[in-house]
């Protein structure tokens, strides 16, 4: 009998609040320092301020040649995990948000498409906007809208700036999202943004962007695992594990949503539509992806958050998975739709 094992990785995986810090391009301290021991904090911070970010430079470039293809990786996995470990960290990230976003976005492009708010939208805002993928994207499946992105990290403004630069209906700015304060919009958009997020904070700002009859979209991992895989990715799962302890430990809110569902009545807002989105792992090409992906982010979660990893043996259980003939995954995530409480 076919059975369905469950991994947890929560991602997106990385908080920008811990390692990006745009203006000095070094890391900062997590913004929930006080969860952390003393003396856990200040080994990781010792490490941390070691670690001095690079621009992101050459990302296409970068991008087309890090990703190998299965028989890459079957001929020279060595080859390709030095490739990967000489990438700076600022650029690994960015690929990994480009094959996230490759395997994610469509889901959001299909909700949208039979949304009615979305379909009489002209403004839209994309808070924590990154390298602009999904703006890219949405700018070119609907083109009768104006799309502004906003994010802390210079870097990434200047990649979605440099992609969407022969479109004229998209800006970006580099700004903090509880400060941005350029114009109202009917729709606002945060893709796997809210983790990073003083949820209480974020809410008394919204306001201030969103139209009276505006509506905002939460797209991020459910509660639960996001991804199921079968075979089972034993040694990979047990990665996961250490990797969510480092995020709590610098306080990346793995329960996000939920905290958001539970404080939006005390804000003022409520939820208008509760999506789950389960997203099947079928054809050779994301198969491949999702191969990419999940070798990206050890590699990442490993460079960031320094958590031990045996590469080999993570490599060779997803080859394994890959040849084997019924292996299945599949990715959750859940669409959030809000509006204000008085807006109807
Ligand atoms: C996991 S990434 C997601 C990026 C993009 N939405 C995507 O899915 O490709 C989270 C993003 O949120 C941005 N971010 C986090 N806190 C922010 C803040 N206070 N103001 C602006 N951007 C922020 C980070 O710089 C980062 O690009």
């Amino acid at each position: 009998m076919n059975k369905s094992y469950a991994i947890t990785i929560r991602w997106p995986v990385m908080s920008p609040t811990i390692h990006d810090n745009p203006r000095t391009g070094t890391y900062t301290y997590p913004r929930d320092q006080d969860r952390i021991s003393r003396r856990c904090w200040a080994r990781h911070k010792d490490r941390a301020e070691k670690q001095i970010l690079i621009p992101n430079r050459g990302v296409q470039k970068m991008k087309e040649e890090a990703l190998p293809t299965i028989d890459d990786l079957r001929k020279s996995p060595e080859e390709f995990l030095s490739r990967l470990k000489a990438i700076k960290g600022h650029e690994l990230y960015r690929v990994l948000l480009g094959v996230q976003n490759e395997l994610t976005t469509g889901c959001i492009v299909r909700f949208l498409a039979s949304n009615e708010k979305w379909k009489r939208s002209r403004m839209v805002l994309d808070l924590g906007c990154g390298p602009g993928d999904l703006v890219a994207k949405l700018s070119g499946c609907f083109i009768d809208k104006l799309y502004t992105g906003v994010d802390l990290n210079e870097d990434f403004i200047a990649t979605a700036k440099q992609q969407t630069k022969m479109l004229s209906n998209c800006t970006f700015y580099q700004d903090d999202i509880y400060t941005f304060s350029q114009g109202q919009y009917n729709f606002i958009i945060l893709m796997a943004v809210l983790q990073h997020l003083k949820i209480d904070k974020f809410l008394k700002h919204l306001p201030f962007l969103l139209d009276d009859e505006g509506v905002v979209l939460f797209f991020d991992t459910t509660k639960e695992n996001s991804i199921e895989a079968h075979p089972p990715l034993v040694t990979f799962n047990k990665f996961c594990r250490r990797f969510e302890l480092m995020q709590k430990l610098f306080g990346v809110n793995r329960n996000c949503m939920a905290e958001l569902e539970s404080k939006l009545g005390a804000h003022n807002f409520k939820i208008i539509e509760d999506q789950k989105q389960i997203i099947p792992i079928t054809t050779t090409v994301e198969r491949l992806q999702v191969v990419q992906y999940l070798l990206l982010f050890c590699t990442v979660a490993k460079k960031m958050l320094w958590i031990p990893i045996n590469f080999n043996k993570i490599l060779t259980e997803l080859l394994q998975w890959y040849d084997t003939p019924d292996s299945r995954m599949h990715l959750k995530l859940q669409l959030l739709l809000i509006e204000k409480a008085q807006s109807r």
